[in-house]
This record gives structure tokens, C-alpha cells and sequence, in this order.
């Protein structure tokens, strides 16, 4: 009997706890809708995707002038989100063809589970088989993952007490912001075989990254080039963005939802605080646009140089992961940030909804979004669809609903 009421003071207290964090935001009923109506959207627009795709190839772009694809093999950095939107939108809708769909494209993905020459696993494996064990949960899926994440592991130094992003000369161990991203893959490994070996690597790899790669300001570098015999900084530069010294738009918006899902993981709160002042520096610099879709660089070089802005090419990429990232941090920082979190990612997912940003039925080759920065400096995927940014829209846009249920 005393069980039973402790029970149900639990039960009380949890959804007081839970009805004091939904009334924190009022939904926007009509950004409700139009979710509803991008979501069924989106499914008929994978289709068309799936209708294109030769066999054994992933989405890679679109270039809708040309009308002509790109796609890639499963080893490139972003083969797991593809089957990822398939099963966020099956989730969704229960549409059966957008599962076997997945199926099918998972089994060949699968063999990456073994790839160790990418620090992108997290990305590859959780964003796809990470989804589909959530939905139904197998023990293939989980060896799937542990192997994924054991491959992952082997790119750790406890020199540098990094995760290896690219293999450069004998001397040199890169380390990109992006890195950060891969992290859930090695939290969930330990959940689920009490390894603790994958959260020390992924939190040695967070800690370092908030050492090393932030400036004064916030703001984070691209690439951090270590010496791999000593561990010391031989340079800070970029890769992807305008400058060494610019912050690249979707490098902020990594770090920003990697240390918000570090948080998460571990429930340590510097990395709340650091995911705090990302996103200061993101919400607060002068050259975000008032619709909140950053260029391609927020371009603070030291140099002052800007690249072209206010005519710069926007990065729809960065604005999902923000959206996405700024949703889920809304739900730990404290009220008055709490609001302005919600608000901007709101308005971003709003923005993206509109005309200008998302496709129109049947158009873009069956991608969600228009005009995502894919590489910049190497001149290519500019001005295009991706789809990462449309695996980061549909997963905002199911957050910004379920915190409404
Ligand atoms: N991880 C590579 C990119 O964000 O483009």
C-alpha cells in the first residue's frame, strides 16, 4: 500500500514536472499543421528519390537546373542519412513502403560497420541503424552498432585524446569540429554493453575539443592540426569554411548540437554551458540574417573580410542542425534562454517551410530542401539540396511536435 502511493506521488510529480516544461512554450498551432503537411510532404518526395536511385548507390545532391544527381557509395560520410529520413518519416506516418525502403538500403550500408578509416561512423550508423533499433529493436541492429562503435574507437588517441578525422602525413592528427557529432554512437555503446571504454573515449574527446577548438569568443575552428607523437597544437585552421580565423556556419551548428546530446549523455553540465554559449555566439552575431538561415561562414575573419555578405549563399544544412540542436536545448537551459531557443528554431522552421527554402511537390529530385553549402572552398554541392539538411528538418520538426503531446 505505501509502494502503491509512493507510486503515485511519482507518477503525480513526473507530470506536474512534465506539464510545467509544455506550459514553457506555447505551440504555434499553425506551425503544427504545416509539420503535419511537410511530414506527408516529405514522404511522397523520398519516393521520388527512391525511384531514382540506381541499386547499391545513396543520395547524394541534386542539381536542379541540369536535373542531373549525384550519388555515392556507402562509404561516403553521409550514406546513413538517407535510410535515417526513411525511418523518422515511417515513424511518422506508418507508411510501410518508406520501411522496406530502409530495409533495403540498410542491408547495404551494413558492411561500414567495419570501416575504420572514418571518423563519421556515428553519423553513418546511429542516424540509420540507430533509428531502426529504436523502432524495432534487434540484436542484429545491436551488433550492428557495437561493432560500428568498436571501429569508431580504434580512431582514438590517448596522445592527442582525440578521435582521428582524417589521415594526414605520419606527424599530423586531424581533428575536426564535425567530430563531435559521433559521439552518440559511443554513449549508446556503453548503455547497452557497459563497456565504459566508448563514454571515456567520447568524453576525452568532448573535453579536449572544448580545450582546443573553441575561441575567446565562442566560436570554433574547423580543423586542429595536433602532432600525433606528442599531442601538441602545430595548427588551427579551416577546411570547409571562408578562413582559418572565420567560423564556418555549419561547424557552429556541430558543436552546438554535439554539446547539447553531450549534455545529454552525460548530464555534466559543462557541456550545457558550452552548448550555452554556441549558441550566443550563434543567436547574437550580427551577421545572422533576420529569417535565422546563416550564410555558408558567419565570416568573423581577422581579416574582417566578409564573403559577400549580406548577398552570400545561405546554408540551409546548418540552419536544420541549429533548429534541431536549439529545440532539444530548450529543454535544459534555464527559462529566459529556454525562450529565445524555442523562438529561433521556431522561426527557422517556419522560414524553411516557406517557398523559399522547401521544395515544391515533385520538384528538387525528390529532396526536401533547397539551398544547402555542402563545400565551399572546394567548390562543390553549393547552392543544393542535401541530405543531411533534410534528415535535421524532419527530426526538428517531429521534436517541435512531440514537445507538444
Ligand atoms: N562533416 C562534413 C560536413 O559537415 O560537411
Amino acid at each position: 500500500m505505501k509502494q502503491l502511493l509512493m507510486g503515485l506521488i511519482v507518477i503525480i510529480f513526473a507530470g506536474c514536472v512534465v506539464a510545467q516544461k509544455k506550459a514553457m512554450h506555447q505551440p504555434d498551432k499553425d506551425l503544427l499543421t504545416t509539420i503535419d503537411q511537410n511530414l506527408s510532404h516529405a514522404a511522397a518526395q523520398y519516393k521520388i528519390l527512391q525511384q531514382n536511385l540506381p541499386a547499391g548507390k545513396f543520395p547524394k545532391t541534386y542539381f536542379p537546373v541540369t536535373k542531373k544527381y549525384e550519388f555515392s557509395n556507402s562509404g561516403w560520410w553521409c550514406s546513413g542519412f538517407y535510410p535515417g529520413t526513411l525511418l523518422l518519416l515511417y515513424q511518422q506516418t506508418k507508411d510501410e513502403a518508406l520501411y522496406t525502403e530502409a530495409q533495403r538500403i540498410l542491408e547495404v550500408l551494413k558492411k561500414e560497420q567495419f570501416n575504420t578509416t572514418t571518423h563519421d561512423l556515428g553519423f553513418m550508423m546511429y542516424c540509420s541503424f540507430g533509428n531502426a533499433n529504436l523502432i524495432q529493436p534487434s540484436a542484429a541492429f545491436k551488433d550492428i552498432l557495437v561493432t560500428s562503435a568498436k571501429s569508431l574507437s580504434t580512431r582514438f588517441s590517448p596522445v592527442t585524446g582525440c578521435i582521428k578525422s582524417w589521415d594526414g602525413k605520419p606527424n599530423e592528427y586531424l581533428v575536426i569540429i564535425d567530430n563531435m557529432m559521433n559521439l552518440k554512437l559511443l554513449f549508446w555503446a556503453t548503455q547497452v554493453t557497459g563497456d565504459s571504454s566508448f563514454y571515456r573515449i567520447a568524453v576525452t574527446h568532448a573535453n579536449t575539443t572544448i580545450k582546443n577548438h573553441f575561441r575567446a569568443d565562442n566560436s570554433s575552428y574547423h580543423v586542429i592540426n595536433y602532432n600525433s607523437q606528442t599531442g601538441a597544437i602545430q595548427q588551427k585552421r579551416t577546411a570547409q569554411g571562408f578562413a582559418d580565423e572565420s567560423a564556418w556556419a555549419r561547424g557552429q551548428a556541430w558543436g552546438l548540437y554535439g554539446y547539447t546530446e553531450t549534455y545529454r549523455e552525460t548530464k555534466d553540465p559543462k557541456y550545457l554551458e558550452q552548448a550555452n554559449k554556441i549558441a550566443s555566439f550563434i543567436l547574437n552575431h550580427p551577421n545572422l540574417p533576420l529569417d535565422k538561415i546563416p550564410y555558408w561562414d558567419f565570416s568573423v575573419g581577422s581579416n574582417g573580410n566578409a564573403p559577400n555578405i549580406p548577398n552570400a549563399l545561405r546554408d540551409v544544412s546548418a540552419a536544420t542542425i541549429m533548429a534541431s540542436a536549439l529545440l532539444e536545448l530548450s529543454e535544459y537551459a534555464d527559462k529566459n534562454l529556454s525562450v529565445k531557443y524555442f523562438k529561433a528554431a521556431e522561426l527557422i522552421l517556419k522560414n524553411l517551410s516557406t517557398e523559399q527554402y522547401k521544395a515544391t511537390a515533385g520538384t528538387n529530385g525528390g529532396f526536401l530542401l533547397k539551398h544547402s553549402v555542402g563545400h565551399f572552398p572546394a567548390q562543390t554541392e553549393i547552392d543544393v539540396p542535401l541530405t543531411y539538411a533534410d534528415y535535421y528538418f524532419v527530426e526538428a520538426m517531429i521534436r517541435y511536435k512531440a514537445m507538444f503531446k
